[in-house]
């Protein structure tokens, strides 16, 4: 390796490195989020397509109820604990009986013997003969107690009641019971249940373990809440950050279009906590009033609503940075935090289409932003695949960065490792807010690898990188790849996880330019085998096809899949799928130094090429 230190250099940004989160593949509910209750609050709302739940509530979803014939258990909406969270159990029993529901948490309740954990629920009576001590009981998969505390009486207004409960047993399908015994009526909300291990022992925690895992890969900064959920699937599907902050009894749940239910406990407080807490710059995506592109329904607000919507993004700025007196810097010293979070970035808008009702409303929000908050530096958005030209649009808008995203195959990474080299410094620069190499081959941590090393030739453009989806959970995961997998206990760090980990915690403070030469120290033994020939896409033609200066003769390829094939001198992929690799043609070669020769005809549409080949030994070479 030649390095030349003479050569300008690139200063390489602080911020180059850091993540991208979304509650998607159960990353925050089921996941980071410590919560060990699935549908606390009665509110469970899941929306996807082809969800077999439907578009519709299902209020109970993993509750059952304690008690025989004589116990009813319903959902209700008649004065609720509040109106953000409006549904709530309602038991009912004629007899004195023993009464209660139980939760089977997410795939089960992990339990470590001799742990603390917090359980808290909201209760009220109407007309209860009884004494309304209420209690709550962890159990076994068969049934057995494996810990129990009494929590307090139940009045006729709804109060919380609190307590710790230790556990006397190690087992991953625990469930939560809460019950009590009398007659009449009895109403339970917010029943939660969380390890007193969280990270940093924090109440409404997260899960240590999953945030050290974060911390590991020294990230700088942290894009949250998503993805698709920031922009969501219709307006009333979008994430409204006002929603997620304050009490967590009284934050407004809504529908993850993952499939699943978000409950916000998990909130931009939770948020700015986290970033803080391991030095990242945050970096929150707000909507613009423009619905996902890709879903149905598509909509938008209308220009004369738009105020409300400009408003929260606003407010966002005051509830991070604004002082403790301020309406929303009030909200934040409420929550425990009186200090601001030193916000210094606004994403405004995900991955939107380029359509006339978002080159519309996107101005607006620039406009509002200078001119309230000038020093806060806007990150505007290019959408999926680079292709989609909305650049010009944030050219045009002057933003810090335009985040593009790409979910490519490993080829196009390798491909495109100079894709920044020519771009136009006098634009804004870019940030590359979701990419991952998806593939079955699994060389998509080496195609990431190199495809960063490109950014960071281009480190003077490109500022800030960051990995997506960060987090799956096993048997959740409506995504693939995914950083971490995890479950109840284990944290799977892919390889994808260790190139992060390995550029971040690397970073130079500057690029110097280099050559690299490749020599090749060892003379290669030689190997009998088979050499061919594959294609990515859908329109590759040669002229010809040499190996050591011989015309291949197509007669002697196989031709694999019957994708490959000549006519009339040309040799032509066949194939009409647009992904999948394709092997070809294949010769035999024994004991000699292969060159091989392509000329093209036609490659529009192919992503890329692969030589193989394939030792008698068992050895394998693609390039
Ligand atoms: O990372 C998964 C999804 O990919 C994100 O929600 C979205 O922004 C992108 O299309």
């Amino acid at each position: 390796i030649e390095v030349d230190v003479s050569k300008p250099t690139i200063d390489l940004p602080e911020h180059l490195y850091g993540l991208f989160f979304e509650d998607i593949n159960w990353a925050a509910d089921g996941g980071l989020y410590a919560e060990l209750v699935q549908n606390r609050s009665f509110e469970y709302f899941p929306v996807a397509e082809n969800d077999p739940l439907g578009k519709k509530m299902v209020p109970l979803f993993a509750w059952e109820k304690i008690g025989g014939n004589p116990v009813e258990l319903s959902v209700e909406e008649t004065d609720p604990l509040n109106w953000n969270n409006k549904h709530y159990a309602k038991l009912k029993s004629a007899a004195t009986a023993k009464v209660g529901v139980v939760n089977a948490g997410f795939d089960g309740i992990p339990l470590d013997q001799g742990a603390s954990y917090r359980v808290s629920v909201f209760v009220r009576t109407r007309g209860w003969s009884g004494n309304g001590a209420i209690t709550a009981t962890l159990l076994d998969a068969d049934g057995s107690e494996c810990g129990t505390a009494s929590l307090g009486e139940a009045t006729g207004e709804w109060s919380k009641l609190e307590e710790e409960i230790v556990s006397s047993k190690t087992t991953d399908q625990a469930k939560l019971a809460i019950s009590t015994e009398g007659s009449g009526v009895i109403d339970l909300d917010m029943i939660s249940l969380f390890p007193k291990d969280t990270y940093k022992g924090r109440v409404n925690g997260l899960r240590k373990d999953l945030v050290e895992a974060l911390a590991d890969l020294h990230p700088k900064f942290l894009r949250f809440p998503g993805g698709c959920i920031a922009h969501g699937c219709g307006l009333d599907n979008a994430y409204r950050w006002k929603d997620t902050v304050g009490p967590v009894e009284e934050r407004r749940p809504n529908w993850n279009r993952w499939g699943y239910h978000q409950t916000y406990g998990l909130g931009f407080f939770e948020y700015f906590q986290l970033c803080e807490d391991l030095g990242m710059t945050p970096l929150p995506v707000v909507p613009i009033g423009v619905s996902c592109g890709f879903t149905d329904p598509y909509e938008v607000v209308d220009i004369e609503n738009l105020g409300e919507w400009i408003d929260d993004a606003l407010d966002l700025i005051e509830f991070a940075n604004g002082p403790a007196d301020s309406e929303w810097g009030h909200v934040r010293a409420e929550m425990g935090h009186p200090e601001p979070f030193q916000l210094e970035f606004v994403c405004l808008g995900n991955e939107e289409h380029d359509t006339p009702e978002m080159r519309e409303r996107f101005p607006r929000f620039v406009e509002a932003m200078r001119d309230r908050y000038p020093d806060i530096k806007i990150i505007g958005t290019s959408g999926l695949d680079p292709e989609i030209p909305i650049y010009d649009l944030m050219t045009r808008e002057k933003v810090h960065s335009s985040d593009e995203h790409y979910y490519k195959d490993p080829s196009w990474f390798i491909a495109h490792q100079d894709r920044f080299d020519d771009f136009d410094r006098s634009k804004p620069k870019i940030f590359v807010g979701e990419y991952a190499s998806r593939d079955k081959k699994q060389i998509n941590a080496v195609a990431e690898a190199a495809y960063l090393t490109g950014i960071e030739r281009n480190a003077d453009l490109v500022d800030m990188t960051c990995y997506a989806p960060l987090f799956g959970r096993l048997g959740h995961c409506q995504w693939n790849p995914d950083l971490i997998y995890f479950n109840h206990r284990e944290v799977v760090k892919t390889p994808s996880y260790h190139v992060q980990r390995m550029f971040a915690s690397n970073k130079g403070d500057v690029y110097l330019a280099n050559t690299v030469e490749v020599v090749d120290p060892q003379p290669q033994p030689t190997v009998s085998g088979t050499i061919g020939l594959g294609t990515w896409g859908t329109a590759a033609e040669f002229d010809e096809i040499r190996v050591n200066g011989r015309r291949v003769d197509p007669a002697g390829w196989q031709t694999a899949r019957g994708r490959f094939a000549e006519t009339a001198g040309v040799f032509a992929q066949t194939d009409t799928e647009a992904r999948p690799a394709m092997a070809t043609g294949t010769e035999s070669y024994a004991g000699e130094e292969v060159t091989i020769t392509l000329k093209a005809r036609k490659v529009s549409g192919a992503e890329g090429f692969i030589i193989a080949f394939g030792g008698n030994d068992g050895s394998s070479w693609w390039f």
